[in-house]
């Protein structure tokens, strides 16, 4: 069955990873994509692959407001309205940006592509579909590190929390226009973005983490994260808003830190990327955040939770995580 069909949808970062997934799916079900990117031969491609009368490119740098408003205004000009805003794309840290060493000018950079950026594409989403009356749905791509502390990469964890603020207070503005606003929020997948960062092969990202989740024996895929996004995007989830959807196979549970300490040191995969070295916990790879932090994600720390007690052996930190949440 066809989830969302004759709907139009614009889907940014839709060259790569997570984006290109998400419109390989829409179209599937029906959908006319717009990808939105700024790597033109891959969008290109991408739509091309897909089939230019069920997807199309356009480029788009999000960090310009001026771009994002013309890729809504013709979308709906050649599309005739706008159902589907997924606002996907986003970068990385490019160092490990720890608070006091903070590069502000990378910040920036950072912050105008997943803050900004996605600030723009909701802003212009809304605007379409409340002047043409159409009850749509936008989907912010945010992060499980959306929720917690982490040891490295503190740029990047909070412009994820600030997805999630966004999603929230537009999720309570538009729903009387009854647009639905919802964050999707994946653990590691191995995309060019994580492969870059880390300057390992998929395969090697993947094998690293796979011990790390609840479920067993599986692997997160772009794909996993695309079904999230179908279903947000669709009418399956017609009730459903101000929603963070995480995608991480069980990880955001606290009682994997030890877990997740002890499958790391006893099966040797720790990974090359280490930028220091300071006790076995803060050796995991950054977007391991829930593996990280020792601390109480708030999410959390409302549950009975007896990990705010140091496990014997562990090297005892003070918490500096209290109060991280929205
Ligand atoms: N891969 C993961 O492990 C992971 C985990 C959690 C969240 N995310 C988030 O998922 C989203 C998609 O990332 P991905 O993993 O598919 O990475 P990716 O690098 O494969 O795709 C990101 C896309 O965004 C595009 N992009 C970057 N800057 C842009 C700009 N200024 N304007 C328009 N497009 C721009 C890139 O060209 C690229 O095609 C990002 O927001 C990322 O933060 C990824």
């Amino acid at each position: 069955m066809n989830k969302i069909q004759g709907k139009v949808a614009i889907i940014t970062g839709g060259a790569s990873g997570i984006g290109e997934a998400t419109a390989r799916l829409f179209a599937k079900h029906g959908a006319r994509v717009v990808i939105a990117d700024i790597q033109d031969d891959l969008g290109n491609n991408v739509s091309l692959s897909i089939g230019l009368d069920r997807c199309t490119y356009t480029h788009c740098d999000i960090t310009d407001e001026a771009q994002v408003k013309s890729l809504v205004d013709s979308t709906v000009e050649i599309h005739g309205q706008l159902d589907i805003m997924f606002s996907n794309a986003g970068i990385f840290s490019k160092s490990d940006q720890f608070v006091m060493d903070l590069d502000i000018h990378e910040l920036d950079r950072l912050f105008a592509v997943n803050v900004r950026g996605m600030a723009a594409c909701v802003k212009h989403a809304a605007h379409a579909m409340v002047e043409r009356g159409v009850k749509g749905s936008i989907i912010c791509t945010s992060s499980v590190l959306g929720r917690i502390g982490v040891m490295e990469r503190t740029d990047y964890c909070m412009s994820k929390h600030a997805v999630l603020g966004l999603m929230k207070s537009a999720s309570k503005q538009l729903g009387k226009h009854g647009i639905r606003v919802n964050c999707v929020s994946p653990y590691v997948v191995a995309t060019p973005l994580m492969c870059d960062a880390f300057e390992k092969e998929g395969t090697e990202i993947e094998k690293m983490y796979e011990p790390l989740t609840s479920l067993k024996d599986l692997v997160l895929k772009k794909e996993d994260v695309a079904d999230a996004v179908l279903f947000l995007a669709g009418g399956e989830s017609g009730f459903i808003t101000g929603h963070d959807l995480v995608v991480d196979g069980g990880k955001q549970s606290l009682d994997d830190i030890e877990r997740d300490e002890e499958v790391l040191e006893t099966s040797n995969m720790t990974p090359k990327y280490k930028r220091r070295k300071v006790s076995a916990t803060r050796d995991f790879p950054p977007c391991c955040g829930p593996a990280i932090n020792q601390g109480v994600s708030s999410l959390d720390s409302n549950s009975e939770d007896s990990s705010e007690e140091p496990s014997e052996g562990k090297e005892e930190e003070p918490d500096t995580t209290s109060g991280d949440e929205e």
